[in-house]
């Protein structure tokens, strides 16, 4: 049986969790069971033991509203993730100086506290990829190959 995987979106006006919810469907085809939290909260994810993080990077390289609480929490409480494994997605648009800024501050959080990065993050440009789902499901083997 495939392990379960735990999809958590942090998006402004929804591209990451389309993004997310896609990623979850094509996972689903190939037999892993997913859960999907657009607004994760970190007592009802601790015991996954894979995430997969997909994040649009907003303000000046910020955290979306509704990721970034989560892992403002995980830094501040120093919160033991040596048991998980996790990737990241990000969007974002290259005309910015913080370009995908969100996708370095999730992996720098969960690193810190030990969890363990199965493959290097995928980071979409808006601004010349138009197929975010594509991109995605692209990259998706490099994370599925991993696990
Ligand atoms: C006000 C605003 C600020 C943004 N700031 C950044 C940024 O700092 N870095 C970046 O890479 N993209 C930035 N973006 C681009 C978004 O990340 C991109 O449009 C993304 O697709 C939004 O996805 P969402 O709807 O899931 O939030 C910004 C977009 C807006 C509207």
């Amino acid at each position: 049986m495939q392990p379960q995987i735990c999809i958590i979106t942090g998006s402004t006006l929804g591209s990451a969790e389309y993004v997310g919810d896609h990623l979850s469907e094509i996972l689903q085809q190939q037999g892993y069971a997913t859960r999907v939290e657009n607004r994760a909260e970190l007592a009802d994810v601790l015991n996954d033991k894979i995430w997969l993080i997909v994040t649009s990077t907003h303000g000046a390289g910020e955290l979306p509203d509704n990721l970034r609480p989560f892992i403002w929490q995980i830094a501040q409480e120093k919160t033991d993730l040596s048991h998980l494994k996790f990737a990241v997605v990000g969007l974002g648009n290259s005309d910015y100086d913080t370009f995908c800024f969100a996708v370095d501050e999730v992996e720098k959080t969960l690193l810190k506290q030990g969890a363990q990065q199965v493959c290097p993050s995928l980071r979409i440009d808006v601004l010349t990829e138009f197929d975010h789902d594509q991109c995605a499901e692209e990259w998706l083997p490099n994370f599925t190959s991993q696990l």
